[in-house]
């Protein structure tokens, strides 16, 4: 154990000193995959959805994608992609199994990750067990372009964590004002408590693109009030409709099935949005950097 707990020091600390000479310039930026959290305030909003059909339209345009499905309560990740998986996050934590022996590759190329309830003891991983899942998302880095966390939705300390370590976080809402509210409210906690200051906004389930602005306008109006650091940034909406229900009831993907319908433009729409925005990751780009900083919030809150 103290091996282990010497070895995790040493990695962590020499990966810093290479994460500050990137940041720095001193070093050129490898091709770094881009870690980005999908979260919302309120659960059901369609963010697994949203995410496994972004991801589908990724890898289709060329982009190699990891979903890490990190949401504690409910993975659905493996149910819209029809997949099974024996193993999941908890068999790597415990040093059972590698990545590579729990990861299940899409018939598009997606690689998903399967948390299971591997996260929800996080705070609580022993050194030993941050040791095997550190130096096990390091072999993630030359196997993707981009990795979208599908973090759950609300408060809970574990969704704050993956945001606060990912690269980018997306919040998908829908105009309900329920949903509106708790996106304000994670908005505010993953700024106050967690200095996260950028946010991309997905709108969620709306009739037109106007009903989405409207929404797009009472958060960030909300926040230009009373948190005039964070920006929020519109990066488009998906319509309310009936094809995505018929997909989910078929264990389908519904840019899959449906891919002239109004919902899968609009996703591929957003798709091209997340490519044209520089997909290489923004900070100190190693996987293996994004699970050190999800510890470390943990340790510091
Ligand atoms: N654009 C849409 N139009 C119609 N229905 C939708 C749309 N997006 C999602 N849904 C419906 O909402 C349900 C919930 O979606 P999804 O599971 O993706 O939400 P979630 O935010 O991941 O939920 P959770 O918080 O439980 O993880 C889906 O089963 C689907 O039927
Ligand atoms: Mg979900």
């Amino acid at each position: 154990m103290r091996d282990q707990a010497e070895g995790l020091r040493s990695i962590v600390k020499s990966d810093a000193s290479a994460g500050r000479k990137i940041l720095m310039g001193l070093e050129t930026q490898g091709n770094f995959p881009k870690v980005v959290a999908v979260t919302s305030g309120k659960g059901g909003v369609g963010k697994t959805n949203i995410v496994g059909n972004i991801a589908v339209a990724l890898q289709n345009a060329g982009k190699r994608v990891i979903i890490v499905d990190a949401d504690v309560g409910l993975a659905n990740i493996d149910i819209i992609f029809n997949i099974r998986s024996k193993y999941d996050i908890s068999h790597v934590v415990s040093g059972e199994r590698k990545l590579s022996e729990i990861m299940i590759e899409t018939m598009h190329g997606i690689k998903i990750i399967p948390g299971g309830s591997g996260f929800a003891h996080l705070t609580r991983f022993t050194e030993g067990e941050k040791l095997n899942l550190l130096s096990e998302f390091e072999t993630l880095q030359d196997q993707a372009d981009i990795i979208f966390v599908d973090t759950g939705a609300g408060i809970s300390s574990n969704v704050l964590y993956f945001n606060s370590a990912a690269d980018e976080c997306i919040v998908i809402a829908t105009k309900e004002p329920t949903s509106i509210t708790d996106a304000y409210a994670l908005m505010k906690i993953l700024s106050k408590d967690f200095k996260v200051k950028y946010f991309k906004l997905i709108v969620n389930m709306v009739k037109s693109e106007d009903e989405a602005k409207i929404v797009y306008s009472s958060l960030s109006g909300a926040l230009d009030k009373f948190l005039k650091d964070v920006v929020l940034e519109y990066i488009g909406y998906v319509p309310v409709s009936s094809e995505i229900q018929r997909a989910v009831l078929k264990r389908k993907l519904v840019l899959d099935m449906e891919k002239d319908a109004d919902v899968s433009k609009a996703l591929e729409k957003i798709a091209s949005r997340i490519i044209d925005s520089d997909i290489k990751s923004s900070s100190n780009g190693n996987v293996k950097f994004f699970m050190n900083r999800v510890f470390e919030t943990g340790a510091n809150n």
